[in-house]
């Protein structure tokens, strides 16, 4: 397999073809899968002398308590329909998410097509995410909307910036270049955006944006939702409760520390009333995101617990490396460590014959880290186990909140 990075003089048709055979775009959409390639990273490899498995990747941040770390996020992993099961996406991945941890990312994420793909590459899945859907008239919201502004795909620079600075909490991602705003933007169907510009400058400070599959009655859909106070927030919803008129069904992923269903009237009501209906109100959860460490030492200096300091012998198992040639950038994690968790973390190799050991896969750990579940939970389903004391230690250290990337990958 020959690994190398796109060039979209010579591969530009085949990425159009691998894209277009896998259904991600249909034909006329050439043009803005190309500006989503522009602001990526994108590795191909050939078979016959030709690109058929395209992976995409992105720089961005993911926020850790109040801490801001760089992170890689692969955004696109496709193969031809010639090139299947040759471990191609594999390889391609696994060298992709090696550039973007020798370039200092300290975590990788993706949305994953299936549990258990990536994480043969080290990936761990993310807590559940809810996706409420209801009739908009429903919405009880006592604030009344502003006339707001319309949005439309030529405000992606302003869309973009509106995102990167919305409040942000625990596990929250930000994707930095903009080319992936104008390419999401472009491809929702009948997408179209509603917003206020209440910036000292004028800047978009709260938004959504949506995908009305059927104009008329709905279902419409929000792709994001972007605002920086709790009062532009109940203005956004106030906002959808005025399409109530007209649309029966709105879809949208809960805001991290909110609970929709607070904000519906009968809830359960409504859901026997419309099951099995077009448009029918419901609530699904789902883990759909996937994340994993690349460096440790780097991860640890970046925690910062309330509490005391646990102390512990690590053995991490990283599979990544299996899949990396011996001059990859970057050729995973696996080790001992000796880790301290807690208000200064740190992590440096070697062990210490005093202390007890948690031995763990980095998908599994990531996970623990991030907050996704408790050590303990993890010891029954994950790759992770240790003496009981010290998954009870670790379980009382890492009480964080249920961490939420707030951005569709
Ligand atoms: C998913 C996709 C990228 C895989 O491409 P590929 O080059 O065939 O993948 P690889 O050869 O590296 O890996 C395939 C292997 O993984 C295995 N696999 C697939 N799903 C798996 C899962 N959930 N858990 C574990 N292994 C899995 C397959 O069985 C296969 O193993 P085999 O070769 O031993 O039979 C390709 O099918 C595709 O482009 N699909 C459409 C687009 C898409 O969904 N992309 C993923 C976005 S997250």
């Amino acid at each position: 397999m020959t690994t190398r990075t796109y060039d979209p003089e010579k591969d530009q048709t085949a990425a159009h073809r691998i894209w277009l055979e896998t259904g991600w775009i249909e034909k006329d959409q050439e043009a803005v899968m190309d500006i989503f390639i522009e602001g990526s990273r994108a590795l191909v490899a050939d078979l016959d002398g030709e690109a058929e498995c395209l992976v995409t990747t992105v720089p961005g941040t993911i926020r850790y308590l109040d801490e801001e770390l760089p992170f890689c996020c692969v955004t696109g992993v496709t193969t031809s329909r010639i090139a299947r099961k040759h471990g191609f996406a594999k390889g391609v991945t696994a060298l992709s998410a090696a550039h973007g941890a020798a370039e200092g990312a300290l975590v990788s994420g993706l949305g994953m097509f299936e549990q258990g793909y990536y994480n043969q590459l080290g990936f761990g899945s993310g807590g559940y995410e809810h996706r409420a859907a209801f009739d908009p008239s429903q919405l009880k919201v006592r604030t009344k909307a502003r006339v707001p502004r319309r949005i439309g795909n030529d405000d992606w620079a302003m869309v973009h910036a509106s995102r990167l600075v919305r409040a942000r909490r625990h596990g929250s991602c930000n994707l930095t270049p903009p080319e992936l705003t104008r390419a999401e933007m472009l491809w929702t169907k009948n997408g179209f955006g509603l917003g206020y510009c209440d910036g000292p400058n004028g800047e978009l400070t709260h938004h959504f944006w949506c995908r009305a599959g059927e104009v008329e009655s709905g279902p419409y859909s929000i792709e994001w939702m972007t605002f920086r106070t709790s009062d532009q927030f109940l203005e956004l919803m106030a906002l959808i409760k005025t399409l109530g008129d007209q649309v029966r069904l709105v879809s949208m992923r809960e805001p991290q520390g909110i609970q929709l269903q607070d904000l519906l009237d009968c809830p359960f009501k409504q859901r026997q009333m419309s099951e099995k209906s077009k448009f029918e109100s419901r609530m699904r959860a789902e883990a759909t995101w996937q994340m994993r460490i690349n460096d440790l030492p780097g991860c640890m200096a970046r925690t910062h617990l309330p509490g005391d300091t646990v102390r512990f012998n690590l053995k991490l198992n990283d599979p990544i490396g299996k899949f990396l040639d011996e001059d990859a950038p970057w050729r995973g994690i696996t080790g001992e460590y000796v880790v301290a968790l807690g208000p200064s973390s740190k992590a440096k190799a070697g062990t210490n014959a005093a202390l007890p050991t948690l031995t763990a896969s980095v998908g599994a750990f990531t996970r623990m880290w991030l907050g996704v579940r408790p050590a303990t939970g993890l010891s029954v389903t994950d790759e992770l186990s240790g003496p009981r004391e010290l998954l009870k230690q670790l379980d009382g250290n890492l009480r964080l909140p249920d961490p939420k990337p707030d951005w569709d990958f």
